[in-house]
């Protein structure tokens, strides 16, 4: 009591009413340099009132930036009691300050957002539906109480589906960004792997490999004996399964391995050997053997050689007869991406399997001058694109050209005006020479003995994101990793060009060479759509009653196959064709192509479509035009275009350009 009468008089007025020394930091608080945005927060901290904390929060309205986010946390950490006591009188109120209460809260001792928390979980019991930032909070900051309280609700049904998903997803950021549980007994967990929700089979599947009690084992091999099982249930449940660990988990991976389901056996060998290598060896050859696929096989190396140390392994038991070429070359692939180089598999795999001149040997400053000169005066830029998207080369997979493409690798629509040839062919032949900035790998090994390769997509406090080899990003919880080192390999994977003769090589580079170059191989001028998908129809659908199927389908049918349009912004009578090739005896009744724009403004859309005559264009299943310039009313979207065609006048190129809005890319 003493102490607030002290510090009302050293306020000066004795008065109720904020302390004057708050006024003038209000304005610069709000100032539009972020300098002094800056200070004024410092210098808020040192007023430890209510009034003031609010007044810090404040500055989130505003945009903020690395440093200004540094600043508002160790303010709010120095008035954490004060702030916390004007949210229990109800003098700061939390309704409509999602955003700074999300923000105070994690930035405040675990212990006092606790407190926080459960004192306003004891007011107000979370809604249903799951309304408000609540249960991500929880699970950012609550204690193994709060976290029991949303458990027990999901378990008692005290939430519709989609939010259980959400809370049980809360729950497992508890567990592996901060490694906290709801307190007591956590086996009800087991009740919600049988949920008839996906989500929450697969979320709840999560929750029970991070929680890692052997009780859940038997469980867990239940859903994957289930003869309906879905793809996505069961990655979920065989990562339990490896997560746990454990002799039970290993009996179960074992007995899954003997599965007469192929993707089960695959997917089952894959875990099996990130928990033990050695009881897997013996499958990996095998599985390994039997895809008949490059690109199963490839997805099956990727998660195989995760595992530290296999690729020398898994070299020794490799037979000596050698494995199907498909299955070798995508093994070669794996074993050299991602900043990875397991040369003890590229040359069994290449040996064994006749592919012992593609080991990529080193090729010397010599030979790249040889190659860029004969590039430059023999090279085929047009021959060169079809290389490039060729889907063995993989090109595609993680370089974009105007925007399609993946971005795991630099962008590469201008590399041709920017770089000069023998720097090309280096590049491509020896991707590890030199490692262009902003993409050195790290490798991360973590506790359990997985090791992951990426360059850096972005870092939290608790988290590094990686971006893998494979294009998709992967999270590891600070927590969990033992080691952490800049790679000196490139994502990129040597060897690519080996299946190339040396011509086809030459054609690649002044492909290249050529890119961001005016003519037929500039990409920068936006406006053009290209990002295509491409459907037909035959016989067989006009008898189903499917006879203008395209027009109606959604994006993600599985009948319609991408075709990214040249460069140049066409798709070719070729290009079409080669998709659309239909069986000799069926005849086709109908070509489609798709593609997708989106609309900033209600209005009026100039496209200007170039196609043969006879063909339609459609948009969002009504028939706005032909060949020629055409105009569509449209709300502010995105909106599904379609160009229709007979089968006999498929045009020599395909263009679609419009500038009223963008076409989707990706
Ligand atoms: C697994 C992903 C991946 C694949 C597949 C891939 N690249 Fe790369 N590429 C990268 C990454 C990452 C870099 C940047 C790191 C480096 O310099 O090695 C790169 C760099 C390059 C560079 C140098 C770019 C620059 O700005 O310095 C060229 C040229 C290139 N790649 C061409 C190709 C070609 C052609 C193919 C297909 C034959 C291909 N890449 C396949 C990931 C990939």
């Amino acid at each position: 009591m003493a102490l607030c009468l002290c510090l009302a008089s050293t306020a000066g007025l004795a008065q109720i009413g904020e302390d004057p020394r708050l006024a003038p930091l209000r304005e610069l608080i709000q100032d539009p340099a972020s300098k002094v945005r800056l200070e004024a927060l410092r210098a808020v901290a040192k007023i430890p009132t209510g009034e003031s904390a609010a007044l810090a929060l404040s500055a989130l309205d505003r945009p903020m930036d690395p440093g200004l986010d540094y600043a508002l946390w160790m303010t709010i950490n120095d008035l954490s009691e004060p702030w916390i006591a004007a949210l229990q009188s109800g003098a700061w109120k939390p309704e409509g300050h999602e955003k700074q209460l999300e923000f105070a809260l994690k930035a405040i001792r675990p212990e006092q957002a606790s407190r926080v928390l459960s004192q306003l979980l004891a007011t107000k019991p979370l809604a249903k539906d799951g309304q408000g930032p609540w249960i991500e909070l929880i699970g950012a900051a609550g204690s193994p109480k709060e976290l029991r309280q949303v458990f027990d609700q999901v378990v008692s049904g005290g939430f519709d589906a989609p939010t259980s998903a959400r809370a049980l997803t809360a729950l497992g950021e508890a567990s592996r960004l901060r490694k906290v549980q709801p307190g007591g007994d956590l086996s009800s967990v087991t009740r919600l792997l049988t949920s008839d929700s996906e989500p929450i089979q697969v979320a709840a599947l999560r929750l029970a490999g991070l929680w890692k009690q052997a009780a859940f084992v038997s469980s867990v091999a239940g859903v994957l004996s289930s003869p309906s099982l879905r793809p996505a249930v069961r990655d979920a449940a065989l990562e339990t399964l490896r997560q746990i660990g454990g002799p039970d988990s290993l009996k179960a991976l074992q007995g899954l391995v003997a599965s007469s389901n192929p993707s089960l056996r695959r997917a089952a060998v894959a875990s099996l050997a990130q928990l033990d290598l050695g009881a897997a060896l013996p499958s990996i050859v095998a599985v390994a053997q039997e895809s008949s696929e490059e690109t199963e096989a490839l997805a099956f190396w990727r998660s195989v050689l995760g595992v530290k140390g296999s690729g020398k392994r898994i070299a020794e038991g490799l037979p000596k007869s050698g494995v199907p070429q498909p299955v070798a070359r995508a093994g070669m692939r794996a074993a050299r991406e991602g900043g990875r180089n397991d040369l003890d598999l590229v040359l069994a795999l290449a040996q064994g399997s006749g592919l012992a001149g593609e080991t990529g040997g080193a090729a010397g400053a010599e030979v790249i001058r040889d190659l860029a000169a004969r590039a430059v005066s023999k090279g085929d830029p047009h021959r060169g694109e079809s290389l490039y998207r060729r889907k063995d080369l993989a090109c595609m997979s993680c370089h974009a050209i105007g925007g399609v493409g993946a971005k795991v690798g630099p962008d590469m629509t201008s590399i041709g005006a920017s770089a000069p040839m023998d720097y090309l062919v280096e590049s491509v032949l020896l991707p590890n020479a030199k490692i262009k900035e902003g993409y050195h790998s790290v490798v991360v090994t973590a506790k359990d003995g997985t090791e992951y390769t990426g360059t850096l997509a972005r870092e939290t406090p608790q988290e590094l994101v990686l971006r893998l080899a494979s294009g998709a990003e992967q999270s590891v919880a600070k927590a969990d990793i033992e080691k952490r080192e800049q790679g000196t390999l490139s994502i990129m994977p040597g060897g690519l060009l080996d299946p190339l003769n040396e011509q086809e090589q030459l054609d690649l580079f002044a492909f290249l060479s050529r890119l961001g170059k005016p003519g037929d191989f500039d990409a920068a001028q936006g406006g053009v759509a290209r990002l295509w998908r491409i459907g037909q129809t035959v016989h067989t659908d006009a008898q189903a009653g499917q006879d203008v199927w395209p027009l109606t389908a959604n994006w993600d049918d599985r009948r319609w196959s991408p075709a990214p349009a040249l460069v140049k912004g066409v798709l070719t009578r070729d290009l079409i064709n080669e998709i659309t090739k239909a069986s000799p005896w069926t005849a086709r009744l109908g070509v489609y192509a798709a593609t997708e724009l989106v609309t900033s403004k209600d209005g009026k859309v100039r496209l200007n479509l170039k196609a043969a005559p006879g063909s339609e264009l459609w948009v969002d299943g009504r028939k706005v035009g032909g060949n020629g310039a055409s105009t569509a009313s449209l709300k502010a979207g995105t909106h599904r275009i379609i160009v229709r065609m007979d089968p006999k006048q498929v045009p020599d190129e395909l263009r679609l350009d419009s500038s009223d809005g963008a076409f989707v890319l990706n």
